[in-house]
């Protein structure tokens, strides 16, 4: 691998830092002298309005990192991406999530393998499920049809089609029911199935490699279930339960008739995997035409990445400007807040996306990084984060940079008074951001009259960043593109800060200790190797549990 020279040093670097040491002025200052940047900060990708005007830049900023990305190479990196690349560096994979919404006629070549048949045949046999599971065909051990879907899953397994689904809500049909189980606590298992039919339900296991210990512990527990309310007959698992995998051999192995398999490859990671067979729960909840649908928008903005020039390209953009704040203003996170209660978890999706993506300290030939990296990314729908930590965001000490996503239509389901408050949302939305960057100066509170000491306590400092991401309505093929946009923006800031995003390693320890720990719990082994704390603490565990 060729070395790639100290991020740190490199000119386009120091120049960004002499920038920034330089000051910029305050928002309303650069609104004042240029008011044009409401019009020229602004990038259009499909259905998507994405406004960067109000973000602590000014063109100087953008066009140095503008050459911070075209020194690092991001676009090479992406190119060797699209075409299949291993660049998987630390476990010697391509990368691939574009290939599972590449078009039918597209060629993307593993090995001198084009995917893409594979793709499709995998979307079309989940599309005869779907189908035969929507209409009722598809029944269970005692022909009634199947009213109740699980899934069960963790990580990209389970966050993405959750997060989907709540997303994509008023395109389900409504007479299924869809639950999403992760948690190896037993009660997460036990609150989605209790009030459930064992002859309606379906379970959908989820696991890329069919070995991760939470999920195959919750799909044990979910086959018992079943299996007591048939008397032990071993043949209901096969029309209760389908897996969703790249390991066919352990799907066998846990009992899952293979021909109930949905197939996906070790070239999609698991947090970009739920456009693979992973979004089967999904798909039998909107049907197969909107998933295409939703495949057709994360299309969009993957050709607008591979195609876009640099100054346009929205992902480049967005990437740029969390490193700008990372990594040259001291900015510790990120805030994405949806203005649509639809998209409750789309926030927590995208912290595995960024956070296992970019949560990374070594370079990708292992020199350790001396710069930020990844960004702790949080955030809840508005308005109801407005009156809860919002006041940090406003008048605290830190500098948070903001993401508020909006759409102009509510969901036509809604009643005429329901549609009402939409406006009302996003009259909130608009006014956050407007709030956050032109703040209200001391001048402007005593001129309302407020007594002299409530003065810098009602003064709003502003010049607090914000992107505003605007689109007509929550469709699919808009949650595609919104997903597509961030998986990219991710993308960026790997390749620049020169880490992989796509491996995990930092997930590792954790488990192998869980493993380790766990006899000490359950049987009161003595464990060997284990710290003075811990040992005290599962000691009083152990306490407790028998007390
Ligand atoms: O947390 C580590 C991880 O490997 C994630 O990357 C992945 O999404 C999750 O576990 C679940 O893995 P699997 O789909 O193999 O069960």
């Amino acid at each position: 691998m060729a070395e790639f020279p100290k991020l740190t040093d490199r000119p386009e670097w120091t120049a960004l830092a002499d920038h920034r040491a330089q000051g910029l002025p305050h928002l309303r200052e650069l609104f004042a002298a240029d008011p044009g940047r409401a019009e020229r900060y602004v990038v259009r990708v499909g259905d998507l309005h994405i406004d960067y005007s109000k973000q602590l830049i000014t063109d100087e900023t953008l066009a140095l990192l503008q050459e911070l990305a075209a020194a690092t190479d991001v676009f090479a990196l992406r190119d060797a991406m699209f075409r299949g690349e291993k660049i998987n560096v630390t476990e010697r994979r391509a990368v691939l999530h574009t290939a599972l919404r590449a078009p039918r006629d597209a060629v993307v070549e593993v090995d001198g393998e084009n995917v893409v048949p594979k793709v499709h045949a995998v979307l079309d046999k989940m599309a005869g499920f779907a189908e035969r599971v929507r209409s009722g065909e598809w029944t269970g051990h005692t022909g009634k049809r199947i009213r109740n879907v699980v899934n069960i899953g963790i990580g990209g397994s389970d966050l993405g089609p959750a997060m989907a689904y709540e997303a994509l809500r008023p395109y389900s049909a409504r007479d299924l029911t869809f639950r999403f189980v992760s948690n190896v606590d037993g009660s997460d298992l036990h609150e989605a199935t209790r009030d459930l039919d064992p002859a309606e339900t379906l379970f959908i296991v989820a696991s890329k490699t069919f070995t991760t210990i939470e999920t195959i512990t919750n799909a044990t527990s979910a086959r018992s279930w079943l299996l007591k309310a048939f008397d032990g007959d071993q043949k209901a698992v096969a029309r209760h339960f389908v897996a969703l995998s790249t390991n066919a051999e352990k799907v066998t192995g846990f009992g899952i008739d293979p021909d109930n398999m949905f197939e996906f490859w070790d070239w999609v990671g698991g947090r970009y995997s739920y456009d693979s067979a992973i979004g089967l729960s999904l798909m039998i909840a909107i049907g197969p035409d909107r998933f295409r649908e939703m495949l057709d928008g994360f299309r969009i903005v993957d050709d607008h990445f591979r195609t876009t020039p640099a100054e346009a390209n929205a992902p480049l953009l967005l990437g740029l400007l969390g490193i700008w704040y990372g990594d040259f203003c001291d900015a510790q996170t990120h805030a994405v807040l949806p203005y649509s209660h639809y998209l409750s978890k789309f926030t927590a999706y995208l912290q595995q996306l960024d956070m296992e993506s970019n949560g990374k300290s070594v370079q990708r030939d292992g020199r350790p990084v001396e710069w930020q990296t990844g960004p702790v990314v949080w955030g809840t729908p508005g308005t109801n984060g407005q009156h809860a930590y919002y006041q940090l965001i406003h008048q605290g000490t830190k500098l948070i940079p903001a993401d508020f996503i909006g759409f102009a239509r509510p969901l036509p389901e809604l009643s005429e008074e329901l549609r009402a408050q939409h406006d009302l949302l996003m009259a909130n939305f608009f006014a956050q951001t407007q709030a956050l960057a032109f703040g209200k100066t001391a001048e402007e509170v005593r001129a309302e009259g407020v007594p002299e000491e409530l003065v810098p306590h009602k003064t709003f400092q502003g010049d607090r960043p914000t992107t505003t991401v605007l689109a007509p309505q929550l469709t699919p093929s808009v949650l595609g593109q919104l997903i597509a946009l961030y998986e990219h923006k991710v993308f960026v800031q790997g390749a620049v800060w020169n880490i992989d995003s796509f491996d995990q390693w930092g997930v590792e320890l954790g488990k192998v200790l869980a493993k380790r720990v766990e006899p000490a719990l359950t049987e009161g082994a003595d464990v060997p190797g284990l710290d003075p704390s811990t040992t005290a603490l599962v000691a009083a565990y152990r306490t407790l549990k028998n007390a």
